[in-house]
């Protein structure tokens, strides 16, 4: 069974992680949860934490168990990393090498698969400064899994950026498992 990174970011969509978290754990995965600070304005980290039954890394702080930081264990261990919610700014840090939080710490020490599932209000995903980073995301391996190209998002708009279904999520989670790991 694999070891899957869960990151997430601060998008409305953040609670969606957590029946993603469930989904896997249920299917024999191992589930670690790494959100950014911003992610914690939108879902708890109990609720990550309960559902993955494991600790949910948010801040540096947090990585008090281990001399060996957390967010570099997780990246050596892990078989998966996958970003349910994907925010604009964290795909910006990402494709920039910009590690301010630890899941962005984690995915430039991490050097196996990488799925993006971005979520965002349209005109933030069509600027071209994200299609910017999307593209230099993907000719870097990663990835990048939706947002849908229509629906009604949070901000009360229809239209392009909504987080791709949970069941996609979960597929495509699965189909990115190592064949060793399945
Ligand atoms: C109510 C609300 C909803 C938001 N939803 C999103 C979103 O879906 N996608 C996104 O990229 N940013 C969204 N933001 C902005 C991010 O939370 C903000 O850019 C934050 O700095 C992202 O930090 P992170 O990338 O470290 O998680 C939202 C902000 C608010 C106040």
């Amino acid at each position: 069974m694999a070891t899957i990174v869960l990151g997430v970011c601060g998008s409305i969509a953040a609670y969606k992680a957590a029946g993603v978290a469930s989904r896997l754990v249920k299917l024999g995965h191992a589930v670690h949860c790494v959100c950014t600070p911003a992610a914690l304005q939108f879902v708890t980290p109990l609720t990550l934490m309960t559902l993955s039954r494991n600790p949910v890394i948010c801040t540096f702080e947090d990585e008090t168990t281990s001399w060996v930081p957390v967010h570099i264990e997780l990246a050596q261990k892990a078989d998966v990393l996958a970003i349910v919610p994907a925010s604009a700014n964290t795909m910006a840090c990402m494709a920039h090498g910009m590690a301010p939080n630890a899941l962005t710490s984690l995915y430039l020490a991490y050097r196996g698969p990488v799925l993006v599932f971005p979520a965002m209000n349209g005109d933030m995903w069509d600027h071209p400064a994200t299609q910017e980073n999307a593209r230099i995301l993907e000719q870097r391996g990663c990835r990048i899994i939706g947002p849908e190209s229509c629906g009604m998002l949070a901000c009360g708009t229809e239209g392009k950026g909504r987080l791709v279904d949970e069941d996609t999520i979960v597929r495509e989670i699965l189909a990115s498992i190592p064949a060793s790991q399945c």
